[in-house]
């Protein structure tokens, strides 16, 4: 059997149409076994009432949901609902073409893939005429800050097919927004991901949910899925890039002190603490947002002190090379930048262990990986 679970927000006047759409192509294809499960967020608008209408003719049914609002969490909801072993997931607005689906579950049934995409972006897809070209640029856009998470042409899509056994536990699904096939995806083990070209038709009823809101959404998704999917890398390519601006906010005082009169060996040592301070704020909220929230003085004190050591380290380092190796007598600025290597690699150690300590979940979540 397969389980088509659509997301609806009042979605009323969609419901007749989407259901004979189904009903047209997946009989033409003899998929006659099927379910339409509408996740519907307590839409208020008649939709309980159209569901029950339709269920003279449909295998549909409609849950409400009166909780944890949204279209991602409303779709992982559907997919404890549903019976079938094939699970599809496609909008209620028409946009997301049904007669693709007898070609995407059977990709899945002879073991042609493991996720199946439907993609706007490959060959033989298509958008809507209608897509201004704002629309179109926003789209492709979007998709470019995905590539290193996926190879696929579409991760915007939201349609998507996968077999039931292959659904990610829930606990581990927590996307933020709209982006439900990229998260589980992501989050998945498919080791096949394939892409079926589908023409985008533009909804004709009611009108798109997708605010600016839900677009920054798509960017603390994002950040969240390379965590999940690079770990230490991701964490550390934060940390050099806070590093970074703390140098430029370390040089700014510098330099601004002297202004004020203050000799340049005074105005060295004080630049420190501000650019200290400023790393520690913004690897508490962004490199470690997502570790123990330490009190803040304890954690302040700890991390300066790290950053005095990683110093030492780093300067200890250039001292050594330059003074001892006689290449680096020669080139003394790659000793520079071996030094900041050094000093910045002790620095994140540290942090990464000591000073911005792991959550339960985060040291559970790595067992587990261990075990695959
Ligand atoms: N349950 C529930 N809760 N469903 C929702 C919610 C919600 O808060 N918001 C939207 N939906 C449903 C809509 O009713 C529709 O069936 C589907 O999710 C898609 O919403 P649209 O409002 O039509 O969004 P869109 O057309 O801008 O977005 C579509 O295209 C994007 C790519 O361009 C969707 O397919 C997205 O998944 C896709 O990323
Ligand atoms: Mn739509």
């Amino acid at each position: 059997m397969i389980s088509i679970i659509v997301p609806t927000y009042q979605e009323v006047k969609n419901l007749q149409p989407l259901s004979e759409m189904i009903h047209t192509a997946l009989t033409q294809a003899d998929e006659s076994s099927y379910e339409i499960i509408i996740m519907d967020d307590n839409s208020q608008d008649g939709s309980i009432e159209k569901v029950t209408e339709l269920q003279a003719n449909h295998p549909i049914r409609i849950v409400t949901r009166t909780e944890n609002r949204g279209l991602s969490p409303a779709v992982i909801d559907g997919f404890s609902e549903a019976k079938g072993d094939f699970v599809v997931v496609m909008d209620a607005d028409l946009s997301h073409p049904a007669k693709a689906i007898p070609e995407m579950v059977n990709q899945l049934r002879h073991a042609k893939s493991d996720f199946v995409l439907g993609s706007r972006y490959v060959e033989g897809g298509s958008i809507d005429d209608s897509w201004t070209l704002w629309r179109y640029v926003n789209s492709v856009v979007a998709t470019i800050p995905a590539l290193p998470i996926t190879r696929v042409k579409d991760p915007m899509s939201g349609f998507f097919a996968i077999r039931k056994a292959d659904i990610p536990n829930s606990q581990n699904l927590s996307p933020i927004g709209y982006k439900i096939a990229l998260e589980v995806m992501v989050k998945g083990d498919f080791p096949i991901v394939t892409e079926v070209p589908i023409h985008f038709v533009d909804r004709i009823h009611g009108e798109s949910k997708l605010t600016l809101g839900e677009q920054l959404k798509y960017l603390r998704h994002l950040r969240r899925l390379y965590q999940y999917k690079f770990q230490t890398k991701a964490e550390f390519f934060q940390f050099a890039f806070v590093g970074a601006s703390g140098f430029i906010v370390d040089l700014a005082f510098y330099l601004l002190l002297q202004m004020f009169g203050l000799s340049h060996t005074v105005a060295r040592a004080i630049s420190f603490w501000p650019a200290v301070t400023w790393n520690w704020m913004l690897n508490r909220t962004i490199t470690f947002s997502h570790r123990e929230k330490t009190k803040k003085t304890k954690q302040w004190g700890a991390f300066a002190t790290s950053s005095l050591l990683g110093f030492t380290v780093n300067y200890g380092t250039y001292y050594t090379l330059t003074k001892y190796v006689p290449f680096f007598e020669e080139h003394m600025i790659l000793a520079l930048i071996i030094g900041v290597i050094m000093g910045m690699g002790f620095n994140f150690s540290i942090s990464n262990l000591f000073i911005f300590k792991k959550l339960r979940e985060e040291v559970d979540h790595e067992k587990q990986n261990e075990k695959h």
